[in-house]
């Protein structure tokens, strides 16, 4: 062992070359690693050389958790051959956030990119995060595999799943963001710092700070994730329990989420008015036309007095296009979401499902679409 064995409670042990003592970085990549002897040297070369083919000074910091394979010989000896390299050694409460958390608060950059030492990411785009949160004042960028120009390589099935999973989730609440559980980000390292509630766990520390920090600028960056080639991925089961712990954290925090959920929860309450609109028309309708038509003039009613709330109310503060304009789009949309109520109770109802909880749940689906579509479509946010 590098450190003799000495337990060095919260502070890392640090190894570090004279050389990245000179001139005070402005950009610290972080790196947490645990076991990854093969792929550690390639990764910190890689990042070496791209950088100093830039004016920026920067530093390397790898987070590591006492690996137990040679990761901490490598790092150590490209260190003495002067990379500009600082290794932290952490001995207690392992976890990848936790170490990008340690290696935040000991860098030296005002601004901070993290990657995985597996070269799964593309660290070529390092100069262009940096660029962007120094020169245009970013306060977060983030590599995205899921926007245009971006994408996934040799990941096997099971990953692909998990990984939708999660960015599905983790969307509902960061909607306009297409990779809000990306590994790979940059940040303003002031933004962490004065951030005191992040509750560093899992694997999705980036989530975390769209949670939690107060930025007010974002953009995305596409790049091709590539699969590891060597050394094994350190996903467990473990990790998604934490990340499910960590999206009901994350709603429940009054920080950027809240906007969303408020915004979800108004129009479910919208939706409540709706179906009472419905009933008392189609009660009131039913005396003086047929039954289907009386329906379908109360569901137009409905439609109609849900918009105007929602137009009034949950998007407020929004206008695209002209009321009218607007109320038409809601209408389509809302088509849609009776088309799958419908669906979802044929369908369901044909499997043996009860109808009254099929029903609730195309209801359910409907409510998604029409959030979402009437979100994107209507008052395009
Ligand atoms: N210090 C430390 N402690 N590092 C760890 C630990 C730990 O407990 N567990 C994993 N790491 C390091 C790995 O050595 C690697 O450098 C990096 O964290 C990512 O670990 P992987 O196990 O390769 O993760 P992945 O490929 O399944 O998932 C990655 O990509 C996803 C998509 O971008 C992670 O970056 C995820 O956060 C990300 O969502
Ligand atoms: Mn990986």
């Amino acid at each position: 062992m590098l450190h003799n064995g000495y337990n060095f409670q919260t502070t890392p042990f640090y190894t570090m070359s004279p050389q990245s003592l000179y001139m005070r970085p402005d950009l610290s990549v972080i790196i947490p690693t645990y076991n990854e002897e093969e792929n550690i040297q390639e990764t910190i070369q890689k990042i070496s050389h791209i950088l100093r083919l830039t004016s920026t000074p920067f530093e390397i910091i790898i987070v590591d958790d006492s690996s137990t394979d040679k990761t901490q010989l490598i790092v150590t000896d490209l260190i003495l051959r002067k990379y500009p390299v600082v290794l932290l050694t952490r001995t207690k409460d392992p976890g990848l956030s936790q170490s990008v958390m340690t290696g935040i608060e000991k860098a030296r950059g005002s601004v901070i990119v993290c990657t995985d030492a597996d070269l799964s990411h593309d660290v070529t785009l390092i100069p262009q995060i940096y660029n962007e949160i120094k020169n245009n004042n970013t306060d977060i960028v983030i590599g995205s595999r899921y926007m245009k120009g971006g994408g996934i390589k040799d990941w096997p099935l099971k990953r692909r799943v998990i990984s939708w999973g999660a960015t599905f989730l983790s969307r509902i609440l960061f909607p306009q963001i297409t990779d809000p559980v990306s590994g790979f980000f940059g940040i303003k390292r002031d933004l962490v710092i004065h951030t005191p509630s992040i509750q560093p766990r899992g694997y999705k520390i980036l989530f975390e700070f769209l949670g939690k920090c107060r930025w007010h600028s974002i953009k995305e960056l596409p790049y091709v994730f590539t699969n590891r080639k060597l050394g094994n991925s350190k996903l467990k089961t473990t990790t998604m329990i934490d990340f499910i712990k960590q999206l009901i954290n994350i709603s429940l925090f009054p920080g950027h989420a809240w906007g969303e959920l408020r915004k979800m929860a108004c129009f479910a309450a919208v939706g409540i008015t709706g179906i009472a609109v419905n009933m008392i028309s189609l009660v009131l309708l039913k005396n003086y036309l047929p039954l289907l038509g009386a329906s379908f003039i109360a569901i137009e009613l409905s439609i109609i007095s849900n918009f105007t709330i929602n137009d009034a109310w949950t998007f407020k503060e929004i206008n695209p296009g002209t009321w009218l304009h607007r109320m038409l789009s809601f209408n389509a949309v809302s088509v849609g979401a009776m088309v799958i109520n419908m669906v979802v109770l044929a369908i369901l109802t044909t499997f043996g499902v009860w109808y009254v909880a099929a029903n609730l749940v195309g209801i359910l689906l409907g409510f998604a679409w029409n959030f979402i579509g009437n979100r994107r479509t209507t008052w395009r946010v």
